[in-house]
């Protein structure tokens, strides 16, 4: 079963309650959150105060991307704003990325690590026993709308045979430039979670594409 979750970055940030209230009968699974630090990616966004704001509005699942330095202060904080899962860039300023996965599940939350497209898929093999999911990113972190890298779907193939050779139920979740074309793409390489922004908010209607990128 392919979860779908849309990217409020692309979401009307004047009416973010109503945008996140929707998602739920849209047919969304998650709804994915993108911080971002205007450091560590050339953007800024929103942090916990934003998630804890719009967590009355929903009971999907809050999925936490992290582009920000120094990742592990900001566990406690999400954790208190209502977040559900939290991913960490292994390019960031975190040396001791296993720990800070630790970090996660022991504050009640599931653990993911991110790749950037650049990132060898071996950057988080040996962290898969601590990883609920794995985020590969199929465009330069930093803003929505960008076009799919097809070189991402190498990677998630070989991410695929590793956690299967393994019998790990690790998640693989895909970031940026998904639409119904590179998601089916995504899903035949083994991708199971879908982040999709400007596909599901620049929709006339997002229902319909939240279906169309379940590819089913
Ligand atoms: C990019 C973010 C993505 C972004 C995806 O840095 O991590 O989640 O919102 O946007 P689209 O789906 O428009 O590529
Ligand atoms: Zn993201």
């Amino acid at each position: 079963m392919i979860k779908i979750a849309p990217s409020i970055l692309s979401a009307d940030f004047a009416a973010m309650g109503d945008a996140v209230k929707k998602l739920k009968a849209q047919g969304a699974d998650w709804v994915h959150f993108d911080v971002m630090d205007g450091n560590f990616v050339p953007n800024i966004t929103f942090g916990p105060g934003m998630c804890q704001a719009i967590r009355p509005y929903t009971d999907l699942p809050i999925d936490v991307h992290l582009m920000v330095e120094h990742p592990s202060d900001w566990i406690e904080p999400f954790k208190k704003a209502g977040a559900d899962v939290l991913t960490i860039h292994a390019e960031s300023s975190e040396r001791h990325l296993h720990r800070a996965l630790q970090a996660i599940h022991a504050a009640g939350m599931q653990a993911g690590v991110v790749l950037n497209p650049a990132t060898p898929i071996e950057a988080c093999v040996h962290l898969l026993p601590e990883c609920d999911l794995v985020l590969l990113m199929s465009v330069n972190p930093g803003f929505g709308g960008q076009s799919f890298i097809p070189e991402t779907l190498v990677k998630i193939k070989k991410l695929r045979e590793e956690i299967d050779r393994r019998g790990l139920s690790t998640l693989i979740e895909i970031d940026g430039g998904v639409n119904p074309e590179t998601a089916r793409l995504c899903i035949e390489a083994g991708a199971n979670v879908l982040v999709a922004g400007s596909a599901v908010f620049k929709a006339p209607d997002p229902a319909a594409m939240i279906k169309a990128l379940r590819c089913e």
